[in-house]
């Protein structure tokens, strides 16, 4: 027992950890050692957050993209997938529906699309700021400073801009036409601008090692991110990345567990894609330092059609079956949903941790 417990001490109480005890970290192949790694994490988890499961309603309101991602479905050279893009009414049904679970956050999101006028969503931010007691996340992607402007000043709060990849060339090799310091630059505006943000990684793309994802958690320390979403790449079969293996659960759900030990507050999701595997593994990245789940609103017959990868049973959920799923998870785990607007523990006093070192001394 507590093998590790000297390098997760010091990965822990570092200002800054090394790149190679993070490495270590990722490499552990022992049942032993990475429930260690787990239960650690899953400390750090309630110390910084509490037992609270924060619960998000996404709704994808838009599945036209003009980027080429290569491990994407909604790739604009996917001409395979019908195009839809929800109207006004259509939106604030959702939201309607969303709200009815007393949920207090909704996050829009959206591929990149040309059409997504600036004005068209600022008058959804203010429609839903006036009508409901909500926090608004924004994800649509890297727009102008003007755009990202305004939609603050009507009242969205938070933004995700996913950085995919910290590593630049491995970043390059899968968004053809993009910028990776384009992308850096509108993180640097989103925070000017008083947004939570929120990162976040794909575990699995081809080309990625244990040292480029270790390099993405000593990014998410240094970008001191109010939200990070670490999930497995799943294939989709019109992307570029067609036929490759899909991400592994126990490196993502490991990775997941050091990010949590290493931002400490950060909040974290058990994403969807982590619901996407051989089985469902939501429930795991939870005791292992989640402390966010992400319940899909998207009406059908959109949701079918907003396809980044293909879609297991868990995606297609009804969002009430979702809220039984959520109780029963929440029982057994000995945690509570949390069904507050749940805002960064950033910067707050919100913070629960007491500065001792973890599992004794
Ligand atoms: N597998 C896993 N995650 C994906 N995303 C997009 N395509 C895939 C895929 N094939 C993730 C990206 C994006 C988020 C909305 O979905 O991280 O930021």
């Amino acid at each position: 027992m507590f093998k590790i417990k000297g390098l997760l001490n010091r990965v822990y109480a570092a200002r800054l950890p090394s790149i190679e005890d993070l490495e270590q970290i990722l490499s552990l192949q022992k049942d032993e050692e990475i429930e260690e790694l787990f239960a650690f994490a899953d400390k750090v988890r309630k110390d910084f957050c509490g037992d609270g499961i924060i619960l998000r309603g996404i709704i994808e309101f838009s599945n036209f993209c003009f980027r080429e991602c290569s491990y994407c479905g909604l790739n604009k050279g996917n001409h395979k997938l019908e195009r839809y893009r929800m109207d006004k009414g259509e939106l604030f049904k959702a939201i309607e529906y969303l709200a009815s679970f007393n949920i207090k956050t909704v996050v829009l999101q959206s591929g990149e699309d040309e059409r997504l006028d600036v004005l068209w969503l600022t008058d959804v931010i203010k429609g839903i700021k006036s009508r409901f007691d909500m926090a608004v996340t924004l994800s649509v992607g890297e727009r102008s400073a003007d755009d990202y402007r305004l939609w603050r000043q009507s009242g969205a709060d938070r933004y995700l801009l996913k950085i995919e990849s910290s590593d630049a060339a491995l970043y390059a090799s899968m968004h053809p036409k993009m910028d990776f310091g384009k992308r850096l630059d509108r993180l640097g505006i989103l925070r000017k601008l008083g947004y939570q943000i929120g990162s976040g990684n794909i575990i699995g793309l081809p080309g990625q090692t244990l040292k480029t994802i270790a390099r993405d958690i000593i990014f998410f320390k240094r970008g001191d991110f109010d939200m990070i979403g670490i999930g497995p790449f799943i294939p989709h079969q019109y992307s570029r990345f067609a036929g490759l293996k899909e991400g592994d659960a126990r490196i993502s759900l490991k990775a997941l567990a050091l990010t949590r030990i290493v931002t400490k507050d950060a909040h974290i999701p058990a994403t969807t894609a982590l619901g996407n595997l051989d089985k469902d593994y939501r429930r795991d990245g939870l005791k292992c330092g989640a402390n966010v789940l992400m319940l899909n609103f998207t009406p059908q017959p959109y949701r079918r059609l907003y396809e980044i990868y293909p879609h297991k049973e868990a995606v297609n959920e009804p969002a009430d079956f979702c809220n039984s799923y959520i109780d029963n998870i929440a029982k057994d785990l000995g945690r509570f949903i949390d069904y507050s607007k749940a805002d960064s523990l950033k910067g707050t006093d919100l913070r629960l941790a007491q500065e001792t070192s973890l599992v004794g001394g």
